[in-house]
């Protein structure tokens, strides 16, 4: 399969996704439309983007733009995602919070067509927790990141750690099963009726394809794209029950219980492009 055939697959999966995510608890709209932020607490403490304008990429359905402007002060948000029906509920949620498209827009592409749908850059570049691993090519997703990142601008990603991808869901502390690869060598091709947020909804679309980035490769992507690496941060804990094992730590964090040395299950990196 070339790219193209893998991004309309996996649009697809992620289009049937985008109906049902906002109906689970992982995504709790209820809360959301309460008032509460969706970010996490790494993202919130390690970006101080008030009042800057920020592009958000692979949005899914818009809470986390959205909670950027309305919880953290950013000037303005765009979100950018893929699935038509994430970005019109997107733009529901937006216009039943009250902000206006001035404050917070949305916009469907692909990221590889962004520059030509989008013709604008921005102060900040955010994306977060599932995103890049959707993507066959992080040399050009490097480059649209720096076409839309003003001179000076902030590049941030949170997401789970390279590291924990070849490991199958059922590992444990005591045995960590080697499953799938570490190293971008090709595709992981899998069929699930689900995600991470829930199971059995019934998808038609049950085909989807990752893409393992290494480390090496996200940095250097990059680095080759002209940014500047300020810091690479690398966190014990998981945003998510990323293995089945895993246990809740009380505060929005979640672990695997009696690992004797602690391994890395998120990172969080800044860059910024040199003005
Ligand atoms: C795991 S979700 C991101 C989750 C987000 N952090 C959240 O919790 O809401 C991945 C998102 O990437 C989008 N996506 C995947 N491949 C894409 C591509 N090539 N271009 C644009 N969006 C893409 C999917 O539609 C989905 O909304």
């Amino acid at each position: 399969m070339d790219h193209h055939e893998y991004i309309e697959e996996n649009r697809a999966h992620w289009d049937e996704l985008a109906e049902h995510h906002p109906e689970t608890d992982f995504y709790d709209v209820e809360a959301f439309l309460n008032g509460e932020s969706s970010l996490r607490r790494l993202e919130r403490e390690e970006l101080d983007i008030a009042d800057r304008r920020l592009l958000h990429l692979q949005c899914h359905f818009g809470m986390d733009t959205l909670s950027w402007v309305r919880n953290e002060g950013v000037a303005h948000a765009t979100g950018v995602d893929f699935s038509p029906t994430a970005i019109e509920t997107a733009r529901e949620l937006r216009d039943e919070i009250g902000l206006t498209p001035e404050r917070a827009g949305f916009v469907e592409s692909d990221i590889y067509e962004l520059p030509s749908n989008l013709d604008e850059s921005f102060e900040v570049v955010f994306t977060s927790y599932g995103t890049i691993y959707w993507l066959p090519d992080l040399g050009r997703w490097a480059d649209v990141v720096a076409t839309h990142l003003e001179p000076g601008g902030t590049f941030y990603i949170a997401d789970g750690h390279p590291l924990t991808n070849p490991f199958a869901y059922e590992s444990t502390a005591e045995s960590l099963q080697v499953a799938h690869p570490y190293f971008n060598t090709e595709a992981v091709t899998e069929e699930f009726d689900g995600s991470y947020a829930g199971w059995d909804f019934g998808l038609e679309n049950q085909r989807s394809h990752g893409f393992s980035h290494s480390m090496e490769d996200i940095v250097t992507a990059l680095i080759d794209a002209g940014l500047r690496i300020e810091f690479l941060h690398e966190h014990p804990w998981a945003t998510f029950d990323r293995f089945e094992a895993m246990e809740p730590d009380g505060d929005d964090r979640w672990r695997l219980p009696e690992i004797e040395y602690e391994l890395p299950f998120t990172f969080s990196l800044k860059a910024t492009n040199p003005a």
